[in-house]
């Protein structure tokens, strides 16, 4: 029997898919480049910002309700240990939203990009997150979520593995190039 939502586990799962779309734009383009060709990752890469901090604002509400349905308490080592993925996952959805704008990318230079990587921390975080958490409780919502997180998780390895494939078959061919002149 699947759990009743309260409006806590919506508001998880929309700020989940409003995180997977931001993740969305550069993956669907390695790992399925005809989309290349049509406008839906220029749009999405267009409001990526937008959506990012939508699935800020998700999460915070989402973070809110249920510190206080559960009482967290901010003083007990113990309690960072059982969130730990929502906590941690949390601080970097703060950091890349503060980090969100031109004058940041300015100032920050190289170390934005590195940054800004952090978000595929958080995604393995919140594969860990979803399952963890509603372990036995299933909402309506989680096998959707569930489904959704670690489809990004693996087309997000599929679209690493193109990268290093790429990177290593055009050293190949510049090495080619100088022993042939
Ligand atoms: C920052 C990004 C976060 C995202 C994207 C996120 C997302 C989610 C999602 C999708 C679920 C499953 C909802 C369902 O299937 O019904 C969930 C459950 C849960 N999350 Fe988060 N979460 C985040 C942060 C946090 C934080 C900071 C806390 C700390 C209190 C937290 C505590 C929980 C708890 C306790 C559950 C289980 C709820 C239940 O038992 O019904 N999450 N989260």
């Amino acid at each position: 029997m699947l759990d009743t939502t309260p409006v806590a586990n919506h508001l998880g799962f929309f700020a989940l898919i409003s995180y997977i779309i931001t993740l969305l734009p550069t993956t669907l383009r390695v790992v399925f480049p005809r989309t290349k060709k049509t406008e839906i990752p220029k749009l999405l890469l267009k409001y990526r910002r937008q959506i990012g901090v939508v699935a800020f604002l998700f999460a915070l509400g989402h973070g809110i309700l249920l510190v206080r349905k559960r009482n967290f308490d901010f003083f007990a080592l113990q309690t960072y240990w059982i969130y730990v993925q929502g906590v941690v996952t949390f601080i970097i959805f703060t950091l890349l939203t503060i980090t969100s704008n031109d004058w940041s990318v300015k100032k920050l230079k190289r170390n934005w990009k590195k940054l800004h990587e952090l978000t595929y921390l958080a995604m393995f975080l919140l594969v860990w997150h979803v399952i963890d958490k509603m372990w036995g409780h299933w909402s309506y919502v989680t096998p959707f979520g569930i489904l959704g997180i670690t489809t990004i998780t693996i087309l997000f390895i599929v679209r690493r593995l193109r990268e290093r494939r790429n990177k290593v078959s055009k050293l190949k061919s510049i090495k080619q190039l100088t022993i042939n002149n």
